[in-house]
């Protein structure tokens, strides 16, 4: 196997593992972001900082490998994103720089000869007057229009998807494009603002369980903040799971829209206590305010089975367990470095600031 592969993003989440799992297929990876991998060294050959909203960026992180051989596959997956905190209230920013991402890395590639181009939508494309149950009625890719998306993000979304079509249909380009559903794991955003459900989840976990109380103000019963009711409802895929659906439709022939995520739908509540369980703590839901975007959403996989043969599988119970871990151990070591867990008795040493 020696094609030359271009994963954008590679600093991010799914990118970072995707690198990973391309360099275990025997792949020559370049990877490209405005940052390196935050937990760990990239698995990249080669790895270039570098804002793909400019032109010349994009040309730039399109040149030929070091043989002088031109990159073969691009995975496309730099955007400005995050859970519903961020999208919720970064409309201009998100289409702004995810237009411009996306509309200058499709043209490099062409530029540059690239045969497969991977494009990573999402679930959000779907019209919010589809989603407004909490016992929603699982999606299908031909739901996406007439097209009625929640925010700026998912408009966004559609229209790269369409300019994949139309490269695919004017140029020839091989074009994949996937609409994932929400995506979590180990090494993913768990703190500051970016994150999503489940890794919210396990933070405020951890935190009630290592300090007692809730975030940012410890002490008395194990408590967990939820947005909204707890009663909206979503489907969690893990990201090996979400790295294996993408290479098998990089490497099918199918050039249409298609989901990737699990069909098992839970509430945000049940999400907490399944968290909960794998921390081994007892924890007092508490209701707040905050951006809950859509009501209910799961993904149809009727069409992902036939296409691929195959869906993910990792039983949410195991995905939370494993990242739990990987989350409290980030959480510990912050928590240490400042001097502030609970001493050898339980008992607090110290009081985290607020
Ligand atoms: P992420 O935020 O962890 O990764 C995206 C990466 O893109 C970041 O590292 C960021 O620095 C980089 N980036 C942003 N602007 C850039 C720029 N101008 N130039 C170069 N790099 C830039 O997100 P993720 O969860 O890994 O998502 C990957 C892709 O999948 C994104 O396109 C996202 O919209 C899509 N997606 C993710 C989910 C999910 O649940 N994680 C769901 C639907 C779609
Ligand atoms: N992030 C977050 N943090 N969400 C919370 C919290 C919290 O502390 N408490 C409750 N929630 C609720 C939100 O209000 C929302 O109703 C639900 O959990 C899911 O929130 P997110 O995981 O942040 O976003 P999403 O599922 O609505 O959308 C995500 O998935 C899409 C793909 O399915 C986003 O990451 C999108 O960018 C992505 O495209």
């Amino acid at each position: 196997m020696n094609e030359r592969v271009l994963v954008t993003g590679a600093g991010g989440f799914i990118g970072h593992h995707l690198v990973t799992y391309l360099k275990n297929r025997g792949y020559w990876v370049r990877g490209v972001d405005l940052k390196h991998p935050e937990y760990e060294p990239t698995a990249a050959d080669e790895f270039d900082i570098l804002d793909l909203r400019r032109w010349d960026a994009c040309l730039e992180s399109l040149r030929p490998a070091p043989d002088g051989r031109k990159i073969d596959h691009v995975y496309a997956l730099a955007a400005d994103m995050g859970g519903m905190g961020f999208i919720s209230a970064n409309h201009s920013l998100i289409l702004h720089n995810n237009v411009l991402i996306n509309t200058h890395t499709i043209e490099a590639a062409r530029k540059a000869g690239v045969e497969r181009y991977f494009y990573t939508s999402s679930a959000c494309v779907y019209p919010e007057h589809l989603q407004t149950e909490a016992n929603v009625t699982p999606l299908r890719e031909s739901d996406a229009y007439p097209a009625a998306p929640q925010d700026a993000y998912g408009w966004e979304k559609l229209f790269t998807e369409l300019l994949c079509h139309y490269y695919a249909g004017d140029y020839g380009m091989e074009t994949r494009t996937v609409r994932f559903h929400n995506v979590y794991g180990e090494l993913g955003t768990w703190e500051g603002g970016r994150e999503k459900a489940p890794a919210a989840m396990m933070r405020k976990v951890a935190y009630a369980k290592l300090l007692g109380g809730k975030e940012g103000a410890p002490g008395g019963p194990p408590t967990v903040e939820i947005w909204g009711d707890g009663e909206q409802t979503r489907s969690f895929m893990h990201v090996d799971d979400c790295c294996e659906g993408v290479y098998r439709l990089m490497m099918s022939d199918y050039r249409e829209p298609l989901n990737l995520g699990r069909d098992r739908m839970v509430t945000i509540n049940e999400l907490c206590d399944i968290a909960a369980e794998a921390a081994g703590v007892d924890v007092v839901h508490e209701h707040i305010d905050g951006p809950q975007g859509v009501r209910g959403r799961n993904s149809d996989n009727t069409q992902l089975r036939e296409i691929l043969g195959w869906e993910p599988g990792i039983p949410l119970e195991e995905g939370v367990a494993r990242t739990y871990e990987w989350i409290e151990g980030q959480l510990r070591a912050k928590l240490e470095a400042v001097g502030k867990l609970p001493s050898g008795d339980g008992a607090l040493v110290d009081i985290l600031p607020a």
